[in-house]
């Protein structure tokens, strides 16, 4: 049993192989045509959940999205590593689009709008708390805890709509190129589809006070 275990990771190589011809039969040149950059429209921010892998649900090949997955899907400004993917996605690959996109059902969610202690978790589940307390009237008045939870879900997307649009990072890409557009999307396990719950447009900051006068830095 032990050794079973051991060896199912060889499942996946296997798999490769089959991928790889799979394209190929498509298209000869399947991974030839892959150029030496890439140039992909749209950063998707998404839940690193495994039931929700960003390319098959969306339909999209190697090269089209930039993929950045944490829990609960979060966009925290002093998260370096984030910060980085949402620099270079916005100056560098000039994405249009970037789309942050939670689940039902999520585990992140879930801990945090239990009382439990997680360990180190609870410090990027409080993020969670805080959108909570932010809409706690609203999340309240839902008195089925399934309604409240999936409320939160879709509340906590929205948050991070918000947070994208609060970086100094897509400020500057608003005002010298006019783009990127942020999405907030979330997807239901149980059905596969994604419902679009809000965007914003270039330039359509929700509160002035996180609007900088200039980007020096
Ligand atoms: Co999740």
């Amino acid at each position: 049993m032990e050794n079973n275990q051991m060896e199912g990771f060889k499942k996946l190589l296997l798999s490769n192989q089959a991928w790889v011809q799979e394209k190929l039969d498509l298209r000869a040149d399947f991974f030839l045509r892959m150029k030496d950059h890439q140039e992909p429209e749209y950063l998707w921010i998404g839940c690193s959940d495994s039931r929700v892998p960003a390319e098959d649900i969306t339909g999209t090949e190697p090269g089209e999205l930039f993929v950045h997955r944490n829990i609960a899907n979060l966009v925290i400004h002093t998260d370096l590593n984030l910060m980085s993917v949402l620099q270079y996605a916005v100056d560098h690959l000039k994405v249009k689009h970037v789309i942050v996109c939670g689940h039902y059902g999520c585990g992140g969610v879930n801990a945090a709008l239990s009382r439990k202690s997680f360990g180190l978790i609870n410090k990027w589940l409080r993020n969670i708390k805080d959108v909570y307390r932010n809409y706690s009237r609203e999340l309240e008045s839902l008195t089925d805890p399934d309604h409240r939870f999936r409320r939160l879900v879709e509340l906590n997307v929205m948050e991070q709509v918000r947070n994208l649009a609060e970086t100094s990072i897509v400020q500057k890409a608003w005002q010298q190129e006019g783009r990127p557009w942020l999405h907030g999307w979330v997807y239901d396990l149980h059905t596969g589809r994604l419902k679009d719950l809000t965007l914003i447009h270039p330039g359509d900051l929700p509160d002035d006070i996180y609007q900088y006068e200039s980007f020096e830095n």
